[in-house]
């Protein structure tokens, strides 16, 4: 057993502190790679922005879960031998039972999400208290979810959007101690709501861009209301960018109709009171675009490091400009000690 600070990580609870106070949010990127971690630790570094390094459990069944912790720690030092000083969480993604959130705790995460969103209600009550009261003896901060996102959200698939209903949630949180554990321990509680974001490139039946939706920011602004100053998450946040799309398609990709949250509404959700933000889609195309153009104009290179060295500049490139323009964490991590 390994406690999260032995390993120089810090659970969330500053950055949502500073995050709630300052109006920005703090970004959820996924790792399942070496490059996708060293990516993640010199856009933040570089844009001193706070992180949060989610691991899946889909990245947990590729990676090898006892790999992908030591690549965590590995941040950690990496970042400090950069003379980056940014706080630096791991998290677990959508875990889907006590077991593995007790898993991950008891292997050095400083957060985890136990995501009861499909099972009744009653159920998610349960076992997100359970999780609360195991990761609350050892600081681990712990995320919960209400409502289910369209699209593919790790095992569950829903067609339909399912809205987290606001007159559920100051039950939720009060019940399965997320509310007391944010108001009174060294960790945070938080809570993944649904208003219309949803995992991976396909977000929206639409054929163009103009037709994307609005957020639900009626159902955010309620749940804050409801709430107070307590760290609401979004997930399903990427923006399937086109520039990347079009790069895909144009070196033998076929994304079609590819669509995701425009970056102005992400935005607006951080002027909302939204504490963290997942991105793993956007990272996944950066990753493919590049690996896809240079392997189409270099037909006779095979070193990976020819064509992931790039891949992961790019990923750079884009990870400072989300904290700056987007989730607006770039320079915030010197607010949070
Ligand atoms: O929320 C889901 C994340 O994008 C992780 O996806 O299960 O394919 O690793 P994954
Ligand atoms: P995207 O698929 O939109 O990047 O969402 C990622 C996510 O929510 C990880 O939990
Ligand atoms: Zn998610």
């Amino acid at each position: 057993m390994i406690s999260f600070k032995e390993l120089g990580l810090v659970n969330t609870r500053k950055m949502f502190e500073s995050a709630l106070e300052r109006k920005f949010a703090v970004p959820g990127y996924n790792i399942n790679n070496l490059e996708q971690l060293q990516a993640i630790i010199i856009g933040c570094g570089e844009s001193q922005s706070p992180v949060i390094i989610q691991i899946s459990q889909g990245a947990r069944a590729y990676a090898n879960q006892t790999m992908l912790r030591y690549l965590g720690q590995g941040g950690v030092e990496m970042a400090k031998e950069l003379g980056f000083n940014i706080p630096i969480a791991l998290h677990l993604d959508h875990g889907n039972s006590f077991d593995l959130c007790k898993s991950c705790i008891d292997s050095g995460f400083s957060s985890v999400m136990f995501d009861g969103s499909h099972l009744p209600y009653e159920e998610n009550i349960k076992i997100t208290t359970q999780v609360v009261e195991y990761a609350r003896e050892r600081d681990v901060s712990v995320e919960g979810e209400l409502g289910i996102l369209a699209g593919i959200e790790e095992h569950v698939k829903s067609e339909e959007h399912h809205y987290t209903d606001p007159e559920q949630v100051e039950d939720f949180v009060t019940r399965t101690g997320l509310k007391e554990l944010w108001s009174n321990s060294n960790c945070a509680g938080s809570l993944a709501i649904a208003i219309g974001t949803s995992h991976g490139a396909y977000k929206f039946k639409v054929e163009k861009e103009e037709d994307i939706p609005e957020l639900r920011f009626d159902i955010l602004e309620d749940v804050r209301k409801r709430l107070g100053n307590f760290p609401i998450v979004l997930h399903g946040s990427s923006s399937v960018l086109k520039k990347y799309v079009d790069m895909i398609n144009q070196n033998g990709g076929a994304l079609e109709k590819a669509f995701g949250i425009p970056e102005e509404q992400l935005r607006k959700a951080t002027q909302f009171g939204v504490s963290k933000i997942n991105i793993d889609t956007d990272g996944r195309l950066v990753v493919t675009a590049m690996v896809r153009k240079y392997l189409a104009e270099h037909p006779n290179h095979f070193d990976p490091r020819q064509y992931l060295g790039p891949a992961r500049q790019e990923l750079i490139e884009m990870i400072k400009r989300k904290n700056k323009v987007v989730l607006g964490s770039a320079g915030q991590a010197k607010y949070i000690n």
